[in-house]
C-alpha cells in the first residue's frame, strides 16, 4: 500500500486565505488582527519558527510584532513588556515562544500572559477549559492536527488514537482532542513498555516526541493514519519527522510529510487563534 500524503501546506493555503478575508473585514472597521511574539535567547529553530510566524501574520494582513531578547535578559524585563502587551489594544493574541532559557521559570511567563491573548492555549486556566471541552484556545500543533484529520475525512469517533508523547505543548492537548472526538486514547512516553504493541493498535498514531525516524514500519498498523509531529534535523541538514516515512508510508492508508505537513498547520491554527480573539474583542 502506499498511503495518501496529508499535505499541510496545500491546507494551510487554504485556510490563510480565508483568514485574510476576514481580516480585512476586521481592519476595514478598524480592529486590524494583531499578533506579538517573543522570542528569547539565539536558539536557531526558534528563530526560524518565529520568522515563518510574523511572515505569515504579514501575509493574511495581521499587524505583528517580535520582542527579541538576549538569552541572559532579566525575567523582569520579558514580564515588563508582557503587561504592556496585555493591555495594548492593537494586541490580539501573545506568544512566547519556547523553550526559555533555563535561569527563566517558564510556568510564570506564560501565567502572565493574558488568558484572552493567550493563543498558543498555554495557560492553565486555558488547559483546564480544554480538558472540560470548552476551549477558548486550542493549542495550534494539535488543533492543526484535527484539522488535517477532518479535511482528509479520517474517521475518529470509536476509533484507537495512539498518541507518542506527552508534553504540555502537544502530546497532552492532542490526547484531550482525539478523546473529545470520540477516540479511544492511549497516550505512550518514554517509561512506556513494549511501544511497538502499543502503536500497531492505532488507528491513528500520532508522533510527537523529538527522536528522528523513531517509528518505523512494522510498527504501524496496516491502514492506519500516520501523523508526524517531529521536526528533526540530521547531520546533513536535511529535516526528517520522528516517523520513517519510506517504511510507514508502505503500511499506513494516510501519512504527514516532514516538512510540509503539521508544521504549517500550525501556523495557520495560530492565525485562527488571532483572528478568534480579534473578532471576540471587536463585539465586547
Ligand atoms: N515551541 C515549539 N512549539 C511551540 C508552540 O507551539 N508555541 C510556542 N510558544 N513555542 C513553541
Amino acid at each position: 500500500m502506499s498511503a495518501r500524503i496529508l499535505d499541510g501546506n496545500a491546507l494551510a493555503r487554504e485556510l490563510r486565505a480565508g483568514f485574510k478575508q476576514r481580516a480585512e473585514e476586521l481592519a476595514a472597521r478598524g480592529a486590524r488582527p494583531g499578533l506579538a511574539v517573543i522570542l528569547v535567547g539565539d536558539d536557531p529553530a526558534s528563530r526560524i519558527y518565529v520568522r515563518h510566524k510574523v511572515n505569515a501574520c504579514a501575509q493574511a494582513g495581521f499587524h505583528s510584532e517580535q520582542h527579541v531578547y538576549p538569552a541572559d535578559v532579566d525575567a523582569s524585563t520579558v514580564l515588563a513588556r508582557l503587561a504592556r502587551l496585555n493591555a495594548a489594544p492593537e494586541i490580539h493574541g501573545i506568544l512566547v515562544q519556547l523553550p526559555l532559557p533555563r535561569h527563566f521559570d517558564a510556568d510564570a511567563v506564560l501565567a502572565a500572559i493574558s488568558p484572552e491573548k493567550d493563543v498558543d492555549g498555554f495557560r492553565a486556566e486555558n488547559v483546564g477549559a480544554l480538558t472540560q471541552g470548552r476551549p477558548r484556545f486550542i493549542p495550534c500543533t494539535p488543533c492543526g492536527v484535527m484539522k488535517l484529520l477532518a479535511a482528509a475525512g479520517v474517521p475518529i469517533e470509536g476509533r484507537e488514537a495512539v498518541v507518542v508523547g506527552r508534553s504540555n505543548i502537544v502530546g497532552k492537548p492532542m490526547a484531550l482532542l482525539l478523546m473529545h472526538a470520540g477516540a479511544t486514547v492511549t497516550i505512550c512516553h518514554s517509561r512506556t513498555r513494549d511501544l511497538p504493541a502499543h502503536c500497531r493498535r492505532a488507528d491513528i498514531l500520532v508522533a510527537a516526541v523529538g527522536k528522528a525516524r523513531m517509528i518505523t514500519g512494522e510498527m504501524i498498523k496496516p491502514g492506519a493514519a500516520v501523523i508526524d509531529v517531529g521536526i528533526n534535523r540530521l547531520a546533513d541538514g536535511k529535516l526528517c519527522g520522528d516517523v520513517d516515512f519510506a517504511s510507514a508510508s508502505e503500511v499506513a492508508a494516510y501519512i504527514t510529510p516532514v516538512p510540509g505537513g503539521v508544521g504549517p498547520m500550525t501556523i495557520a491554527m495560530l492565525l485562527a487563534n488571532t483572528l478568534a480573539s480579534a473578532e471576540r474583542a471587536a463585539v465586547a
